[in-house]
């Protein structure tokens, strides 16, 4: 029997890989010009950071944590998020009354149900703020998740936000949820009665449309923030409405309970039932419930798999390609180290070497194939003479004899 990979798993194979490759550059460049630099964290946790993060009654813990003992008898877990394992790695290194500008990636692993945009070994790449208070720092955050849409070429998305106060507003919110709810709680779905029992805040996502309906009459976070946090909510809404499609969303909890103050999503209705392709928001108790000193934190994740969805190959810079065609029996060294200049004099091309395989006909059609812009074509002629055959791959069948010195200028100039 072949081995199959698991469910929810899949390969990423070269012509899948392209668009990422674009994405990641693309974001590199923003992430540097905001000062924000990489961390890396092991893929393996303990069990009790996420419990103590994500929260024991969340979906992601509950239900959907790769856990298992290891060798030596301990729980661990494969990551389902990036955030807790930074704020972990910045107590560890006693650097918590420091400021970071964090960014990571990498894959991250939930046992969820599979489907369209939905895995069980996705990619997320995040930012990580540390150490800076309500202010300025929310405006910075959502200024890059547009300037990383813009670069990329996405316009039709919309971002939620939402303030859930402080933590006290956001427990006497929950009580008056509860309260509000408990009366009506027979006529509710067995799956939303299961919520109000276990993570009350999660029953704002129920998709039950007779939950929301009676959600309609029930309270609203705005009733239970200051009137800071409101005046603040709707700042950052006035400053870049005209930016991007940005509305409040009063029911926007997020499924992970460590968030406190502003909470954000964005997606796309091209995504269809898994349209978030980002969600972030403040957690600024996190580093003291995981034992650590009080550090402010706000950041946001990027599904990889969902953004690269939305790229379209006219938002990606394809980059140019050149095929390098020997054709003879003169495949040697020499041959070859024509191919070496030629990357040194440009390596923003992408030279396509078909290592010498094929006649020059199949050689040809590989390069049409591959997208090739023109072709470097060496025979025997060409080998004993120092000169190579540039040829035109856009159908006009161009072609001109060159000095091998002449061909890495064209080649450096393209
Ligand atoms: P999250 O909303 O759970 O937040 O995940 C962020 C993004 O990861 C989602 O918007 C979605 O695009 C993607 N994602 C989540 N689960 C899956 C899945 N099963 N398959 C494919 N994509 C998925 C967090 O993880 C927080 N740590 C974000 C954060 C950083 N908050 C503050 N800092």
């Amino acid at each position: 029997m072949k081995i199959q990979s698991l469910r929810g798993m899949p390969d990423l194979f070269p012509e899948n890989l392209e668009k990422w490759h674009k994405f990641e550059s693309a974001l590199k460049k923003i992430f540097h010009s905001f000062g924000t630099n990489e961390i890396r964290t092991p893929l393996l946790e303990s069990t009790e950071l996420f419990s103590r993060s994500v929260g024991n009654a969340s979906d992601i813990v509950n239900k959907e944590l790769y856990s298992f003992l290891d060798r030596n008898e301990e729980s661990i877990s494969l990551r389902p998020e990036g955030s807790a394992s930074v704020i972990r790695a910045i107590i560890q290194k006693k650097q918590e009354q420091e400021k970071h500008k964090l960014w990571y990636q990498g894959p991250m692993f939930r046992y969820e149900r599979p489907q369209k945009g939905r895995f069980r070994q996705f990619h997320q790449v995040g930012v990580e703020y540390l150490g800076f208070e309500e202010g300025i720092s929310e405006y910075e955050l959502i200024s890059m998740v547009l300037q990383i849409n813009k670069l990329i070429g996405i316009s039709d998305y919309t971002i939620k936000i939402n303030h859930l106060g402080d933590q006290n507003a956001k427990e006497s919110f929950c009580k008056s949820l509860v309260s509000f709810i408990q009366p009506h709680i027979k006529e509710l779905h067995d799956k939303d009665q299961a919520r109000l029992k276990n993570n009350p805040l999660r029953i704002l996502d129920s998709k039950e449309t007779s939950t929301q309906a009676l959600l309609k009459e029930g309270p609203k976070f705005k009733d239970f923030i200051s009137e800071e946090s409101k005046n603040f909510l709707q700042n950052l809404v006035d400053t870049y409405k005209n930016d991007c499609d940005m509305q409040i969303d009063q029911s926007l909890v997020r499924g992970l309970d460590y968030y406190t103050g502003i909470v954000f999503e964005a997606a796309s209705k091209d995504l269809g039932a898994q349209d978030a392709f980002l969600g972030g928001g403040r957690y600024d108790n996190l580093s003291n419930h995981l034992g650590g000193k009080d550090m402010n934190a706000i950041g946001f994740a990027i599904g990889v798999e969902r953004i690269v969805e939305l790229l379209s190959e006219k938002n990606m810079n394809q980059s140019l390609k050149v095929g390098f065609i020997i054709s003879g029996e003169q495949i040697d060294k020499k041959t070859y180290k024509i191919a070496e200049n030629l990357r040194s004099a440009n390596r923003n091309i992408i030279l396509d070497t078909f290592l010498g395989q094929g006649s020059l006909k199949s050689q040809l059609r590989k390069a049409n194939k591959n997208n090739c812009s023109y072709v470097i074509i060496i025979g025997e002629e060409e080998y004993k003479n120092d000169q190579v055959i540039w040829k035109n791959l856009d159908g006009s069948g161009e072609q001109e004899l060159l000095s091998q010195k002449e061909a890495i200028k064209k080649y450096t100039n393209l």
